[in-house]
């Protein structure tokens, strides 16, 4: 899929903006501060109705302005539609050929975006809830029953651990219910478990070629971390073994929201043994196996976008990454210095300029 046009109103420093792009490779390039990441993050709001960034909604809309609209044509099957993102200090809508969609479910399965940006790096020493989050958005984009799923878990995560609460304050309440529900979490999680091992086994298909085709050596892989990696029998025992251990914390122990996954570099913790170089290449591999993954579940290709992909990358890296893009790929690449895009790499490329919020094309 390839978006075509993006329209901007009042979104962060663009009042006025509409932007043609070309299939494969769009450079966006400008000084630090001029745009470049807010032009991407449009991108990524179109798709996903939010940002990659952690701010809040509020943040998108232009300074001392109501509200903000991004609005973007959108090819996919050969067939054109425009989708639409509005977000006002009242809330968020989201319209396809001028159609509201209230199930975001139903909207974020539309178009796929894989992103790599700075921060990114940070997934490996991050807080395993930050991993869950980004495994969670990946997966979400290409099923729309995992979403469903994940919503579904959380109620009744909340409940039991309600419930648990008040079985510790009021011991005589009934464990049967207890039961009921703890069958509830086994039954969603147990689904939601089967997604994340299923996409990490695909990542696991891709990651170890792509990372080596990068650095040149190593052996990336990840491992999924859960305690749902039993049969549903052999959970409910362990459950039912620590529910007092349950009622005395409040809260529920065991589940898919504790789960984890991590990154193996040779046998190592890339966490514990990675250098800043190993960390950022690891992450774009993990990326660029999404786009494999996408393909070949959805039979399409994502959007892809890569923020500030040069900063702390050497030479050859650079150049081994666009290697192994594809063409067939709309990619969209943020630099501060345009020098670093090898010579044949430009000049297929659609090169725009951001001056403060404003963008000229060069060709
Ligand atoms: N809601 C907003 N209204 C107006 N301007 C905003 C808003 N949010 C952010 N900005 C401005 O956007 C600019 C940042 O843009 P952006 O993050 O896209 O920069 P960048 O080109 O990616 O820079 P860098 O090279 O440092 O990554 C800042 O100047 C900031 O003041
Ligand atoms: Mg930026």
């Amino acid at each position: 899929m390839k978006i075509s046009k993006l329209k901007l109103t009042n979104f962060r420093n663009y009042e006025n903006l509409n932007l043609d792009f070309k299939n494969n490779l769009n450079i966006i390039y400008g000084e630090n501060g001029s745009g470049k990441s807010n032009l991407v993050e449009a991108i990524y709001l179109l798709a996903l109705t939010k940002s990659f960034r952690l701010t809040s909604d509020k943040q998108l809309i232009q300074k001392n302005k109501k509200n903000t609209i991004v609005e973007g044509k959108i090819l996919k099957n050969n067939d054109y539609s425009t989708y639409k993102v509005y977000i006002s200090n009242d809330g968020k809508k989201v319209e396809i050929d001028n159609n509201k969609i209230n199930k975001i479910s139903e909207y974020v399965t539309k178009v796929q975006i894989v992103l790599f940006y700075p921060r990114d790096t940070e997934l490996v020493n991050s807080s395993p809830s930050e991993r869950r989050r980004i495994l969670n958005i990946e997966i979400s984009q290409i099923f729309k029953e995992y979403m469903i799923l994940l919503s579904n878990y959380n109620k009744i995560l909340k409940q039991r651990n309600a419930y648990l609460k008040q079985l510790y304050l009021y011991g005589n309440a009934s464990r049967e219910y207890l039961d009921i529900l703890t069958k509830k979490i086994l039954e969603y999680g147990k689904k939601i478990y089967k997604y994340r091992l299923e996409y990490i086994n695909n990542l696991n298909e891709y990651i170890k070629d792509v990372y080596k085709k990068i650095f040149g050596q190593g052996n990336l892989k990840i491992v999924y971390r859960s305690s749902f990696n039993k049969t549903e029998k052999e959970l409910l025992e362990l459950y039912r073994k620590i529910y007092s251990k349950e009622m005395a914390n409040g809260k529920t122990l065991l589940g898919i929201h504790h789960d984890d996954f991590e990154f193996i570099l040779d046998g190592n913790k890339l966490k514990d043994w990675g250098s800043q170089g190993q960390l950022k290449n690891a992450i774009i591999s993990f990326k660029l196996a999404e786009i494999n993954i996408i393909n070949s579940i959805l039979k399409d290709y994502p959007i892809l976008i890569l923020d500030d992909l040069f900063s702390e990358l050497d030479e050859s890296k650079i150049v081994n990454i666009f290697k192994l893009l594809n063409n067939d790929v709309q990619t969209f690449i943020t630099t501060t210095e345009l020098n670093k895009v090898p010579k044949k790499i430009k000049e297929k490329s659609s090169i725009f300029k951001v001056i403060n919020g404003s963008i000229r094309e060069k060709i």
